[in-house]
């Protein structure tokens, strides 16, 4: 699939106040830093379309970009950022935790993690949470031009173990990519085109 359009619609806070159309839509979560909005950046051939930031907790709100005019890209706050208050904390979480339990517009959450890392707690308990909550969801492995390729199979390799020790049946559907070598933008567009053609041929809900 070609991007041939990306336009900013809008930013909220409140998530019954998304855009009431009824298009597919697809939103990224994942740590503070871990690169969101880079991914959305280098997705849809932009630099500052989403805001990003050395520095984690850049994004506050929920942000939705529209694509080809017919689906949308949803850039969410970072969770696991120690550094922003209680108080904006227990919000910001609110906020999103209604955006996940009533868009009834979002087709599949990406869970971004950096392939650097180990499985850290926060992510699985994420990732828990949304089988729990019944909501579709894929990995994006993010930053695989930090490490070698062999690296990247070996942690995938890790991670996996650590989801089955952690009660997972199998492991998610899950992508490798870079933002700044452009990894892995072909075969996520595909994956989203394909998920898009089923829900358009088939007018199921939308
Ligand atoms: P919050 O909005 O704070 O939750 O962060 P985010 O997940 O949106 O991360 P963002 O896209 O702002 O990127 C964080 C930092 O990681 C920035 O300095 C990016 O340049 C860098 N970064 C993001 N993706 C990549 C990547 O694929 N490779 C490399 N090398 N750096 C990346
Ligand atoms: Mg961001």
């Amino acid at each position: 699939m070609k991007i041939t359009s990306a336009e900013f619609i809008v930013s909220n806070s409140d998530a019954s106040k998304c855009p009431a159309e009824f298009l597919p839509e697809y939103a990224f979560i994942g740590r503070s830093n871990v690169g969101k909005s880079s991914l959305i950046n280098m997705l849809t051939n932009h630099k500052n379309l989403a805001k990003t930031s050395g520095k984690p907790g850049k994004t506050q709100l929920i942000n939705h970009f529209k694509i080809n005019n017919n689906w949308f890209l949803v850039d969410l706050p970072g969770y696991g950022y120690a550094k922003v208050s209680k108080k904006t904390k227990s919000v910001f979480q609110q906020f999103i935790t209604d955006y996940f339990e009533n868009r009834e517009q979002l087709v599949c959450a990406f869970v971004l993690i950096d392939i650097r890392h180990e499985a850290q707690n926060i992510d699985i308990e994420f990732m828990s949470y949304m089988g729990e909550s019944e909501i579709p969801f894929c990995i994006i492995f993010t930053k695989a031009d930090k490490i070698s390729k062999t690296k990247v199979d070996s942690h995938i390799a890790t991670y996996k173990k650590q989801m089955y020790a952690n009660n997972w049946a199998e492991m998610p559907h899950y992508f490798v990519t870079s933002s700044t070598e452009s990894i892995g933008k072909e075969e996520l567009l595909s994956y989203i085109d394909e998920v898009n053609q089923g829900i358009f041929k088939n007018n199921s809900g939308f």
